[in-house]
């Protein structure tokens, strides 16, 4: 079987820590002293085996054999070489979600660099600043569904709250299969003449895994349905656990690389004191449960106070569908059978909740950008009406401050993302936000301070495999 603890660890350990890394042919000799400051990781990306509950195995696209990918952990400041080994048979690419890198490092394709063709390799490199909570995922169509992230995991040097141990809660919607491209559907219906696959009523994906049946139609793929959601690689029947004990405190690090969930996170008997949204400091706030959209993180604290086997609970925002689960275990807990899950009802954290520690100075915008987010069918999403890559660049200079209004128009929530800088959203500082629907309208600034060609876009991956985002281009 592809998955477990000692696999992912094994992963983690070689692939994290650089261990076993082959030299990339024709890489410059560097300085012993220069050569010592930079952190090697080398991450392979092919197909494997997962296996998210015991006997339910799937083959699809992963890092170093690790569903998810393993940890890449430094300290701020430090230097990153990570080089991507490409063993899929299409081109991919590494695009380092959050953390402002130079240009030529945004793995974007088309826009930062050519895919990186099947058997190649390519060498990231960049200085891992600011701390935070981060993700490395493919940017290549969609890759990142079949498996293709990790977490990225810059630490602090001196953490704004204290905590006695830490863990990542990666959570994902899985998928069975891999997408099909229709012209391909196309041409096995007419070979075998089996038809009713694109039935009429099929939606957009996105809309949660609940919308089973045949797939759906997005974006030039038909997609099969999600089998279930996950937390750490793992369904329900088979839930990952995180360690406590009484009297602790938990840091609890959530990533939402999943394709098109927006998840409700809650614990059992506990409270989530919020620390870090994206990865960015932000004054402690104490909520019962939390939304993070695809492409957010969030990082809380929880106190270890109510010994025993509690669910952690990761819900669909339409309820549609049976939740994600994990277990809290406290030292000393016997057994599998968690308390009850945790009571909808109860504080949820808001956009106006967040207080970033180190926000942008006031200032009125030197541009401003209205954008309007709308589908104008189930396989085209749109900004301002058109498609990506067929859409004028956002034109901006240098050191500008720079605004953008959103404005949805359509009936799901949008996890609008911005690569490269972080923006200053009423008082919280991000790089991802959700628009909320209908008429949902969010508003933020950010400086211009990293130049290059930068893609600014939806987060739900089949809105931005169907269009929905923008070129950032400093003139
Ligand atoms: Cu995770 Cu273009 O982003
Ligand atoms: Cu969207």
């Amino acid at each position: 079987a592809g998955f477990s603890r000692r696999r992912l660890l094994q992963a983690g350990v070689a692939g994290a820590l650089g261990l076993g890394l082959q030299r990339l042919p024709g890489a410059e000799p560097s300085q012993a002293q220069e050569t010592k400051s930079f952190r090697q990781v080398q991450l392979v990306a092919r197909e494997g085996e997962i296996e998210p509950a015991p006997g339910q195995v799937s083959r699809t696209w992963i890092y170093n054999d690790a569903f998810p990918g393993p940890e890449i952990r430094l300290k701020e400041g430090e230097r990153l070489r990570a080089t991507v080994e490409n063993l899929l048979p299409s081109g991919t690419t590494i695009h380092w979600h959050g953390i402002p890198v130079p240009n030529p490092m945004d793995g974007v394709p088309g826009l930062t660099q050519e895919p990186v063709a099947p058997g190649a390799r390519f060498e990231y490199a960049f200085r891992a600043a600011p701390a935070g909570s981060y993700l490395y995922h493919s940017h290549v169509h969609l890759q990142l569904d079949r498996g293709l992230h990790g977490p990225l995991v810059v630490e602090e040097t001196t953490p704004h709250v204290t905590y006695d141990r830490e863990s990542n809660l990666i959570l994902d919607d899985y998928l069975p299969e891999a997408p099909l491209p229709l012209e391909l559907l196309a041409e096995r219906q007419q070979g075998n003449g089996r038809g009713g696959m694109m039935g009429p009523g099929m939606m957009g994906r996105g809309m949660g895994p609940g919308m089973m049946g045949p797939g759906m139609m997005m974006g030039g793929f038909l997609v099969p349905p999600y089998a279930g959601l996950l937390i750490n690689g793992r369904l329900p029947s088979a839930p990952a656990e995180f360690a406590i004990r009484r009297g602790e405190r938990l840091r609890l690090r959530l990533f939402n690389p999943a394709s098109a969930t927006t998840f409700r996170v809650a614990v059992g008997g506990h409270r989530l004191t919020v620390t870090h949204a994206d990865g960015r400091p932000v004054e402690p706030v104490t909520v019962d449960a939390l939304f993070i959209s695809m492409g957010e993180r969030y990082d809380v604290l929880i106190e270890g106070g109510r010994p025993g086997l509690w669910p952690i609970v990761a819900a669909t925002v339409e309820g549609n569908s049976p939740p994600a689960v994990a277990l809290l275990r406290y030292a000393g807990v016997r057994g599998n059978t968690p308390e009850g899950f945790p009571p909808v009802a109860g504080r949820v954290l808001r956009l106006a909740d967040l207080r970033a520690l180190s926000p942008l100075p006031p200032g009125s915008p030197d541009r401003v950008f209205d954008l309007v987010l709308s589908g104008r069918s189930a396989s085209e999403w749109t900004i301002n009406g058109e498609i990506w890559p067929d859409a004028e660049p956002l034109q901006i200079g240098a050191g500008e401050r720079i605004r953008f209004r959103l404005f949805n128009r359509s009936f799901m929530l949008h996890p609008m993302h911005l690569h490269g800088h972080f923006f200053q959203v009423g008082a919280a500082v991000k790089d991802t936000v959700i628009v909320p629907p209908h008429m949902g309208r969010i508003e933020f600034d950010f400086i211009a301070d990293n130049p290059g060609r930068w893609l600014f876009h939806c987060h739900n991956l089949y809105h931005l495999e169907a269009g929905m985002a923008r070129e950032v281009r400093y003139i």
